[in-house]
């Protein structure tokens, strides 16, 4: 045995040996054909059925009192499904109507403040400071592109808040306390989230009244929302009992046979929770942000500015707004 071993051990003792397995040597294969019995089924009537998305189940939300703002959050777990396009023109829409909003970003990535024309660089309190400090709820408030439309904005400085916010009690309710002293002067508060389901975004859903699914029309569509269902579940029994869906937004649509058969079938699935129209796929919507203002300021007459004019609309009655 080698110098460094020995000296390495307790005691300078020795390993003891090593159990001694069986070596198989020099064996010697027969190929056998052996009559195995493989049973063979009747009928397939043991195997398990699951009815397909047995399990997606939405809620629908309450009404909530007139003399404070509802709280809305759009959510999909799936990434990139035009959440952020969502709030930002549902919300200007609404504002132009007269009505007063609130913006709250609580992604990271921080789009809102983008798409409606607010210099991130020149922002001092954020979504952070507020779920971190309540009493900037008021300060944290800034002007947008749209009057009576004013924004909390997100930003980079999220990212390692919900390891922050692991140490404290009461986590999950920062943001619903927060929001608190501001609901008597606003009419709705919308809570952009990111493609993910951490505390922010718990808080996001312990806060709100009701929730906007926007979905895009894709083939994983019904995967998303079954996501979506199970964590709806979830915050309603542990965190939120009145948590519920506003609407089921379809987006990006365009006339294929595929985004019309998935279409039809999350329409058949929650025929009272689709808002009508569907946003059509429509490259000005994807232009204006880079512009600061949303679809109703850079081209309303554009089918995305035409759909989401709709969908405002029919909001606007869920919301009892008009
Ligand atoms: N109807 C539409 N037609 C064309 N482009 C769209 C439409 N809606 C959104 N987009 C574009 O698709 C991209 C994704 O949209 P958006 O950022 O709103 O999705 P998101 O769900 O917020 O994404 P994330 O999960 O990353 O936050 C953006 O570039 C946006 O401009
Ligand atoms: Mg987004």
């Amino acid at each position: 045995m080698p110098d460094y071993i020995v000296t390495n051990l307790k005691d300078n003792t020795t390993l003891p040996d090593v159990d001694k397995a069986p070596l198989i040597m020099d064996v010697e294969f027969l190929e056998t054909e052996e009559n195995i019995d493989i049973p063979i089924l009747d009928s397939f009537e043991e195997v398990h059925t699951s009815k397909k998305y047995a399990a997606v189940e939405l809620p629908k939300s309450l009404s909530s009192p007139k003399e404070r703002a509802r709280i809305v959050t759009v959510i999909n777990q799936k990434g990139g499904v035009g959440k952020t396009t969502t709030v930002i023109n549902i919300a200007a829409q609404l504002a132009l109507r007269g009505h007063n909003i609130l913006v709250i970003d609580s992604d990271s990535q921080g789009n809102c403040a983008t798409g409606l024309g607010v210099d991130k660089s020149k922002v001092r309190e954020t979504t952070r400071d507020l779920i971190l400090n309540p009493e900037t709820a008021i300060s944290a408030r800034h002007a947008t592109a749209v009057d009576k439309l004013h924004l909390i904005v997100g930003d980079k400085n999220l990212i390692g808040l919900e390891q922050e916010m692991l140490r404290q009690l009461g986590r999950e309710k920062r943001l619903s306390e927060a929001l608190e002293p501001l609901l008597p002067h606003y009419d709705i508060i919308l809570i952009d989230t990111p493609p993910s389901l951490g505390l922010v975004t718990i808080n996001a859903l312990v806060a709100s009244d009701g929730l906007i699914i926007p979905v895009q029309t894709e083939y994983f569509a019904l995967e998303g929302l079954a996501l979506m269902s199970g964590t709806i579940r979830e915050v309603r029994n542990l965190l939120n009992p009145r948590l519920g869906v506003d609407g089921v937004i379809l987006t990006m649509h365009s006339p294929t046979t595929l985004n019309q058969q998935v279409a039809n079938e999350i329409i058949d699935y929650f025929p009272e929770l689709i808002v009508k129209p569907a946003v059509r796929r429509n490259i000005k919507l994807a232009e204006a942000p880079s512009h600061g203002i949303p679809i109703h300021l850079y081209d309303p007459k554009s089918a995305g500015g035409k759909d989401y004019q709709e969908i405002a609309s029919v909001l606007s009655r869920r919301w009892s707004l008009i």
